[in-house]
């Protein structure tokens, strides 16, 4: 299909701007030894945990899982497993992946409700049926079999924050906004977080993804979501997608990412970060790789700003057989200021670094 100069103009504002990398250097990115594991900024317990577990000689998959059921567990972290943002509807479904490297074997769960590890049931997935992804009713039908308990995922703090939501969804419907000096602690500092421009648009939503590197070269990862904040009722992102919120090759590497799911689906970006990484490329440059497709694949006028740069934000992160890791997001910070950042945890520590970026934020 020929392009429209709207679209033309979109994808050539896009690429002027895609030579003002802005920043792609700033990381250790190892390798200080294996094992290693990497993680989104939410992670960095997570990642801590991982890396002990694999220090003691567990398996990188059953690692990794046990980072993230942390964060999945935390009801302060309102973008994954327990306390995450509910659907429109004010129901918290989850999404999750997980990759076994040395098997070769994935499993994954979307919009599975009342399971605060979805994880968990992922790997069953992947265990214990000929099948790679559950969904819905069947997801759930599958956990109650397991003998998952049916729990409330939908914390005070979510309830009160969907419920602000939703009064100001629209001027059109039966709610009536309260006003703003009533605020509830909890939501203003929801809103302080995210910024509640951010809130309305369906980009905003937060996961964690962790891929770990045991000493022997073995890989696992596993990506964990609550998916976008007051998303469809049934809307999948990438993180259960296999291919594109996770992928693992235990003979190349395992990457995964945060943000925008649909844009990641579109290229299959953690499959093409791990094709990077197997053409020799370093984990970090892999990042940058996808996240450069992305901006250019990505035409639609509504999901670019004026100058033609993506309208949200996707962080890619990798990490290679040897144990060098990276991290790269579209923005080098969110709209509200801060650092785009990744965890990473190997024989040096476990600690935070900044993500490469392919843009700068331009003060607005
Ligand atoms: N990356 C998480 C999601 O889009 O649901």
């Amino acid at each position: 299909m020929p392009l429209s100069r709207r679209t033309f103009l979109g994808t050539a504002a896009a690429a002027a701007a895609l030579s003002k990398v802005a920043r792609a250097q700033g990381q250790t990115q190892g390798p200080a030894g294996l094992p290693v594991a990497i993680s989104s900024s939410n992670g960095l317990q997570a990642v801590g945990r991982a890396f002990e577990m694999m220090q003691k000689g567990t398996d990188p998959l059953d690692a990794a899982i046990a980072g993230v059921n942390i964060v999945e567990d935390d009801p302060e972290d309102m973008t994954v497993g327990y306390g995450g943002i509910p659907n429109q509807d004010g129901v918290v479904q989850l999404d999750a992946s997980v990759f076994h490297g040395p098997t070769g074997r994935a499993g994954a769960v979307a919009s599975l409700e009342g399971v605060k590890n979805p994880t968990k049931v992922a790997k069953l997935v992947m265990e214990t049926t000929d099948h790679v992804l559950l969904v819905g009713a069947g997801a759930r039908w599958f956990a109650d079999v397991n003998g998952f308990a049916r729990e409330n995922l939908l914390t005070e703090k979510a309830r009160k924050v969907w419920l602000y939501w939703r009064q100001n969804l629209s001027a059109n419907d039966k709610w009536l906004e309260p006003p703003l000096d009533k605020l509830d602690p909890d939501v203003k500092h929801f809103i302080d977080l995210f910024g509640w421009d951010d809130l309305r648009k369906p980009t905003t939503g937060g996961t964690i993804h962790l891929s770990a590197v045991d000493s022997r070269g073995d890989i696992g990862g596993c990506t964990s979501t609550s998916g976008l904040f007051f998303k469809m009722p049934g809307r999948v992102g990438d993180s259960p997608i296999i291919g594109a919120g996770c992928f693992t090759d235990n003979d190349v590497g395992s990457a995964g990412s945060t943000g925008r799911g649909e844009a990641n689906i579109l290229v299959s970006g953690g499959h093409l970060a791990v094709e990077f990484m197997r053409q020799g490329k370093h984990p970090k440059d892999a990042c940058v790789e996808v996240l450069r497709r992305i901006a250019k694949t990505t035409r639609e006028k509504r999901l670019l700003e004026a100058d033609g740069r993506p309208a949200f934000g996707i962080t890619f992160y990798a990490v290679n057989k040897k144990g060098q890791y990276g991290a790269a997001s579209m923005y080098d910070r969110s709209k509200t200021g801060r650092p785009a950042q990744f965890a990473i945890a190997d024989p040096r520590g476990a600690r935070k670094e900044d993500c490469a970026a392919l843009f700068e934020r331009r003060p607005s």
